[in-house]
């Protein structure tokens, strides 16, 4: 009979046979059913590879990224030796197959890293999260193997950097109305159009375009493809200057009948949309670690200056109000944590994440925001300065959420999913080794 493991009491071994005590009877698991049970149980530790990527990214994070942080911020200066750096300890294409030059690592290796390096710089952490989500995962999922021979390779290694141009002046949350046009010319595509926000924008070497081929079938005439950056036609709009991740680069990208070669479309045609649509559900865990990561980031700074502070005689972590604060950031990131978490390791084991990647994006950067906001208030008159670090966190927790969907775009994503008949996010089923 097939069900779902709720309530397993033990597994032991009795006459060499792995036993499985459920519902206070005893059940006879083969080998085979006690390790798919087993990878598949409610389990919160970290594996010891991902326990390294945490340490190897909060060094780097508070090591090489924290000394320059608040001067690259102030003076919107691309982190071009930290992108580097980052390439180079392999944080550019932490889960593409090493085959084609990425660390093989999972989601919840690379949600983790995204957290620590959050925690200090939300410039380098978007660079890194829209590389190896919206790009690297893109062409490694759903491009033709000379695709990636030629281009996720060199994404993967940090050679090239990526960006994901699917925004638009008039299309932002309403994503179908793509105005960006490619024309079909028999071998080749004519692109042109406008896209804006474009986070890597004026640094990247490929472009993942979104562009409609057939305005009369709608979203299902949306196409994705492949542009090299320094084909003819592509001029960059002036860099944008932002509240928050001001070193990051963002700009609008014009295309002017770009030559696009046939073989540089992504998937069949007509599946763009569909493509951007599975590609942001991936790319909304990577955001929504960056939250995490500003949270926490926010919490750490906060938790060190109320113990060190003092007011009435005693460290200000001793007054409630302000220990209350910190107790409802403790409180909200675990809660963030299983969400954010989750949702990777749902998209690990293959099962569907659609829901959980937008509910982990949701209540990551709303906690993100509200959080930030009172370490400010925990810092007092030096939260308001730049040198104590958690008023560029609040500045950066705002992009949170907008980008990859703002919280209003998660929430009709959520409604959407459960009013079709997912009430909740999917429990996994236990294969064969149910009862
Ligand atoms: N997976 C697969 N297919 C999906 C999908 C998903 N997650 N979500 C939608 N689709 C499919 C639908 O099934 C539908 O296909 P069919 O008609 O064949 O069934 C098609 O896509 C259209 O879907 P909808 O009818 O739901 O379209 P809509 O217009 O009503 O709404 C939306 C779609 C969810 C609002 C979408 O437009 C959206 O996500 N908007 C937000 C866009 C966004 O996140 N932009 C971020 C920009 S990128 C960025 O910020 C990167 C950066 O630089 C940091």
């Amino acid at each position: 009979m097939k069900g779902k493991v709720l309530d397993f009491t033990y597994f032991k071994l009795l006459n060499e046979q792995l036993v499985l005590r459920q519902f206070g009877l005893d059940r006879v698991l083969s080998t085979n059913q006690y390790h798919q049970i087993k990878k598949r149980s409610m389990n919160f530790s970290l594996t010891d590879e991902q326990l390294a990527v945490q340490e190897a990214a909060r060094e780097f994070a508070q090591k090489e990224l924290k000394p320059g942080v608040i001067e690259r911020d102030t003076h919107m200066k691309y982190p071009k030796e930290q992108v580097q750096m980052m390439a180079e300890l392999g944080f550019l294409g932490m889960m593409v197959d090493p085959k084609y030059g990425g660390g093989g690592m999972d989601t919840v290796a690379y949600t983790i890293a995204m957290e620590e390096i959050s925690k200090v710089d939300n410039s380098c952490s978007v660079i890194m999260s829209v590389n190896n989500s919206l790009v690297c995962w893109g062409l490694e999922t759903y491009g033709t193997e000379a695709q990636k021979l030629k281009y996720l390779t060199k994404l993967a290694m940090g050679e090239w950097l990526g960006c994901f141009c699917l925004s638009e002046p008039e299309a932002g949350s309403d994503a179908t109305s793509q105005r960006t046009t490619a024309v079909d010319m028999g071998d080749h595509y004519l692109l042109s159009g406008t896209k804006n926000w474009i986070t890597n924008g004026g640094m990247a070497d490929v472009h993942l375009v979104i562009a409609q081929t057939d305005p009369e079938k709608g979203h299902r005439g949306i196409n994705a493809f492949i542009v090299e950056a320094d084909w003819d036609g592509i001029a960059i709009g002036a860099k944008e200057d932002k509240l928050g991740i001001r070193s990051s680069d963002t700009h609008s990208i014009m295309y002017s009948d770009v030559k696009v070669p046939k073989e540089n479309r992504i998937g069949e045609d007509g599946f763009g949309f569909k493509f951007a649509m599975k590609t942001l559900a991936g790319g909304r865990i990577g955001i929504a670690a960056q939250a995490l990561g500003i949270t926490g980031g926010a919490y750490e700074l906060s938790v060190a200056y109320a113990k060190e502070r003092e007011a009435f005689g005693k460290p200000i972590a001793k007054h409630q109000a302000i220990s209350f604060k910190l107790a409802d950031m403790a409180m909200d990131i675990e809660a963030a944590k299983m969400l954010v978490y989750r949702s990777a390791w749902l998209k690990d084991q293959g099962l569907d994440y659609n829901s959980a990647s937008s509910m982990a994006k949701l209540f990551a950067s709303e906690i993100a925001m509200r959080h930030t906001v009172e370490a400010v208030q925990v810092h007092g008159g030096y939260g308001f300065v730049k040198e104590y670090h958690v008023e560029r966190l609040m500045r950066d927790a705002k992009i949170t959420q907008i980008y990859e969907g703002t919280s209003e775009i998660q929430r009709l994503v959520i409604a959407r999913n459960l009013l079709h008949g997912q009430l909740y996010v999917p429990t996994p089923e236990y294969g064969e080794a149910s009862v």
